[in-house]
């Protein structure tokens, strides 16, 4: 079984990611400087003998070269980020520090100390809001934030680690991830998450738009199943791919499920939809089936019932 170090492993696809591997029978260093990340998302892992959790910033200057020099990963799953798009527009300088510099912090302790893989969470973001659906990894990249500039950037960042060194980087591009763990916390938060806590709470959720706008909602362990698949199968290569489920659902889909669920729950408020917001966005994904052998497999029903459950 391989050793993977998690870099934002506390986080919302953190901790899934982490849990997958130690289920899977991998030994796994987490680091996180609980920034966004809480440290009860690794409840469960935490209990593992296979697990250890490290307290600290992965773009301090010398902290993965430590790390990565003493646990001797097989393959680092790079997950910490500055995760909110609306942050990254009112803090620039962090959102390049938080998700340029620390990349390339990765790639350099990687290079330096012989690690064979680096799995890296970017994101849909960087296709910008294009309207050519669906999204394939061919699509032009514009993107239209420093969030989505930044996870392009590292792309390029990794992609040159891995020319120059011989390691192989994997790039998923990210569509819309929900499920448990995922934080509610700002307007901006994905809006899954949201009504989750809005239905949860007893309060009607607030729809922008008509709520016929359509996401590829992806179920997060899916996610974290395919950066497993990416960091531990024999034989993967170089690439990017989206990884999505190349279904559409609309919001009105969502919230159809949630109002079964809670009856009581008064029905949604619509208020004007929001400035900048794209109508439709959905993936293609295939190339993530061809390189790494990965296809989404939970319906967004299931995953929205089984959120519902933990909720
Ligand atoms: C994503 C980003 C967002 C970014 C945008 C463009 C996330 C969680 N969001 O938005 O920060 O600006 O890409 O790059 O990564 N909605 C409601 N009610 C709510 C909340 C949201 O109706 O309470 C609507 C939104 O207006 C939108 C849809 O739900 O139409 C989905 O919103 P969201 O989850 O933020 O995802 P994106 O729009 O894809």
């Amino acid at each position: 079984m391989g050793k993977i170090l998690v870099t934002g492993a506390a986080g919302f696809i953190g901790s899934h990611t982490t849990d997958q591997l130690l289920a899977a029978g991998h030994e796994v260093l987490g680091v996180d400087n609980f920034r966004t990340g809480h440290r009860s998302n690794l409840e469960a892992a935490l209990r593992s003998t296979c697990f250890r959790l490290e307290e600290a910033d992965v773009s301090a200057a010398g902290v993965m070269d430590g790390l990565v020099k003493e646990f001797r990963p097989d393959a680092i799953i790079h997950l910490a980020a500055l995760v909110s798009v609306q942050e990254s527009i009112q803090d620039p300088d962090l959102n390049q520090r938080l998700n340029v510099t620390a990349t390339e912090l990765v790639a350099a302790a990687a290079r330096a100390h012989g690690v064979g893989r680096i799995v890296f969470a970017s994101s849909a973001a960087i296709y910008g809001d294009t309207t050519d659906l669906p999204i394939d990894e061919e699509t032009p990249k514009q993107p239209i934030s420093p969030y989505g500039e930044a996870k392009l950037a590292s792309e390029g960042i990794l992609f040159a680690a891995a020319e120059q060194s011989g390691l192989t980087a994997r790039c998923h591009r990210y569509f819309n991830v929900f499920g448990p763990r995922q934080d509610p916390a700002s307007p901006y938060s994905g809006v899954i998450s949201i009504f989750a806590r809005r239905y949860r709470d007893g309060k009607p959720v607030t729809i922008y738009g008509d709520g016929k706008q359509t996401r590829d909602f992806i179920s997060v362990h899916d996610v974290a199943r395919a950066n497993v698949l990416a960091a531990t199968r024999p034989g993967i290569v170089s690439g990017a791919a989206n990884i999505c489920t190349g279904r559409a659902t609309s919001l009105l889909d969502v919230v159809r499920v949630f109002a079964a669920h809670y009856p009581a729950v008064p029905a949604p408020s619509f208020a004007e939809a929001r400035k900048g917001d794209i109508i439709h966005s959905l993936g293609w994904p295939v190339r993530a089936k061809e390189q790494l052998g990965f296809v989404a497999e939970v319906p967004v029903e299931s995953a929205l019932s089984e959120l519902i459950k933990t909720n």
